[in-house]
C-alpha cells in the first residue's frame, strides 16, 4: 500500500526536508581537497541535531547498524559509502546522501559534488544524473503511472551514453525512510500504480559512466561499480499534488 499524506503531514515532511537541504548546503561549503569524509559526517551530524532533527541513517538496519549520519560515496562508489579517513582529492566527485527525521517524518536527498576541477566527462555524468532526476520529478503528477518516473530517468541517462544501476531503487518515504513502492530507475512507461495526491517519493537515479554492474565492499555497506567507472547520485523527496510536483527537499545551490 502506498501511504498518502495529508497537507499537514506534507508540511511536516517539508520541515525535515529543509534540514536536509541546509545540511547539504553546509557540506557544499566544507567540500574541498584535503577534507576527510569523516569530518563531513561530524559537521552534518552536529548540524542536523542543532536543528532538532535526527540523522535517519545512523543505526539504520542492514548487515550491521549503519555507523554514520550521512553516506559519502567518492568516484566509483555508487552509494552507502561510510565516512572515515578518506581525504578528498582535487578532481574527485563525491556523492553525499542525507536523511533527516523530524517531528515523526523523514526526508531524504542526495547530491553529487565536484571537488575542485573535475574532467569534462565527469561533469557530463553529474549533469546527466541531475537531469534524469528532474525528468523523474516531472512525472510525479496525479494520474501518471509509477513507471513513467522510471522510464523518464532511464531515457535521459541512456541517451547520454551512461548506465542506470538496476539493483538500486528509489522508494516511498514518510514516517519511515523506506515505504512502498520501490521505484526502479528504468522500465517501460505506463505500468504500476496510478499516482495520486499525497504520495511521497524519494526519487534517486544512481548512474555510472561504464557498466551498470555493482559490487558490495568488504565493509558490507559500500556499493561500488564493478568496473571502477565513475558514479553519480542525485535524490529529492517529492510529493504528488493536484497540480505541480512539490519538492520537499528544495534544490541546493550547485557548489564546486
Ligand atoms: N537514500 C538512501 C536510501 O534510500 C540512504 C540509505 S543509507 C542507510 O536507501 F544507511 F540508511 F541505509
Ligand atoms: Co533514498
Amino acid at each position: 500500500m502506498i501511504i498518502r499524506k495529508s497537507e499537514s503531514e506534507l508540511a511536516r515532511m517539508a520541515e525535515a526536508g529543509g534540514i536536509v537541504v541546509d545540511t547539504l548546503s553546509l557540506l557544499g561549503e566544507h567540500i574541498r581537497p584535503g577534507v576527510t569524509t569523516g569530518e563531513l559526517d561530524k559537521a552534518a551530524d552536529d548540524y542536523i541535531r542543532s536543528r532538532g532533527g535526527v540523522p535517519t541513517f545512523k543505526g539504520y538496519r542492514g548487515p550491521y547498524p549503519y555507523p554514520a549520519a550521512i553516506c559519502t560515496s567518492p568516484n566509483d562508489v555508487v552509494v552507502h559509502g561510510i565516512p572515515g579517513e578518506y581525504a578528498l582529492v582535487d578532481g574527485d566527485v563525491l556523492s553525499v546522501d542525507v536523511g533527516v527525521t523530524h517531528d515523526g517524518f523523514v526526508a531524504d536527498s542526495a547530491y553529487t559534488f565536484a571537488v575542485g576541477e573535475i574532467g569534462a566527462e565527469a561533469e557530463r555524468l553529474l549533469e546527466t544524473c541531475e537531469a534524469g532526476l528532474w525528468v523523474g520529478i516531472e512525472q510525479c503528477r496525479a494520474g501518471a503511472r509509477l513507471s513513467d518516473i522510471s522510464h523518464g530517468i532511464q531515457a535521459v541517462v541512456e541517451e547520454a551514453g551512461f548506465s542506470v544501476v538496476r539493483s538500486l531503487v528509489g522508494h516511498g518515504v514518510g514516517r519511515s525512510m523506506h515505504e512502498e513502492p520501490q521505484i526502479p530507475n528504468f522500465g517501460e512507461p505506463g505500468r504500476g500504480p496510478t499516482l495520486a495526491p499525497g504520495m511521497t517519493f524519494a526519487i534517486e537515479p544512481m548512474i555510472t559512466a561504464g557498466s551498470a554492474e555493482v559490487v558490495l565492499g568488504s565493509d558490507r555497506w559500500t556499493i561500488s561499480t564493478t568496473d571502477g567507472s565513475l558514479s553519480a547520485h542525485f535524490e529529492h523527496t517529492v510529493a504528488v499534488t493536484e497540480g505541480e510536483p512539490r519538492i520537499l527537499t528544495r534544490a541546493p545551490v550547485r557548489v564546486s
